[in-house]
């Protein structure tokens, strides 16, 4: 069984379909990387995975563990172990960033004394990303992520603007949570790594902390080409998406 399985996905947004029949899959434990031009999907494919409801899924089906969640609220997608790091998470005014998460915290609130790891005691009790920097947003949203323990993390462009200091704080704290050491004991692990996680780059830097598995390349809302990320890495960095994706598609299944 897949951690993760994304079969023949069709995505509605804005009254346009966005994804156009998107096959994936990723297994416990395992690193996964999506590349991809801008506007190709990969945010949508994301918040479809969490279940943002203005992702309306037309056809095709997400299973979780087995489980079918095409249809389930992004609450109880949480509370499964599905946790999200999003590319531009919105303002939320009147929700301080410690009450959120003292909330999502399966440690009891134990994570507010990681605060200070992640650069972010300062910001405890200021409404959650009003005002916050890049930098600022990117460490609370790992920090949330941290704090709400999920079995399967996705990660949309967790290093864009963000300093060469924060890039790595960032990755170690990524690194943290991908090889968490309770779930780890938990049993949940085959190999070392015991989280399963979906990450978004466009410059691999943050491959540099976490190690990767196996990447796709997904463009104008089809998944074109999958391999392992290094190379695609490679091939997007000399060709560009345009030659990289049409010299791939014909060795697809
Ligand atoms: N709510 C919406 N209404 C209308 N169009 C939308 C909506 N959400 C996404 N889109 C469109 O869907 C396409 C894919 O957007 P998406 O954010 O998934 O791209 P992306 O691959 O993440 O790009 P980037 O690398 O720039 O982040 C874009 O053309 C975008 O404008
Ligand atoms: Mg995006």
């Amino acid at each position: 069984m897949h951690m993760l399985e994304i079969r023949d996905l069709h995505v509605e947004a804005g009254g346009r379909e966005i994804l156009k029949g998107v096959n994936l899959t990723i297994d416990e434990g395992e690193t996964v990387t999506l590349f991809g031009p801008n506007g190709s999907g990969k945010s949508t494919l994301m918040a479809a995975i969490m279940g943002y409801a203005y992702c309306k899924v037309t056809k095709g089906s997400i299973f979780y563990e087995g489980v079918d969640i095409t249809n389930m609220p992004v609450d109880e997608r949480a509370k499964m172990g599905i946790g999200m790091m999003m590319q531009r998470p919105p303002n939320v005014v009147g929700v301080k960033l410690g009450d959120l998460l003292q909330t999502i915290s399966r440690n009891n609130g134990d994570v507010l004394k990681h605060a200070g790891d992640f650069k972010m005691n300062n910001h405890l009790d200021r409404d959650l990303n009003v005002g916050f920097s890049g930098g600022e947003i990117k460490r609370s949203e790992v920090l949330q992520l941290t704090a709400q323990n999920p079995k399967l993390v996705l990660l949309d462009e967790p290093e864009s603007g963000v300093d060469l200091e924060s890039i790595e704080l960032i990755g170690d704290k990524i690194h943290d949570l991908l090889y968490n050491t309770e779930l780890c004991e938990m049993g949940r692990a085959k190999a070392n790594r015991c989280v399963s996680a979906l990450v978004i780059t466009h410059t691999g830097q943050i491959l540099d902390y976490i190690g990767a598995d196996k990447g796709y390349i997904i463009n104008d809302g089809r998944i074109r080409c999958s391999g392992r990320p290094t190379d695609l890495l490679k091939e997007i960095r000399e060709k560009g998406y345009k030659e990289c994706i049409s010299c791939r598609m014909v060795k697809l299944p």
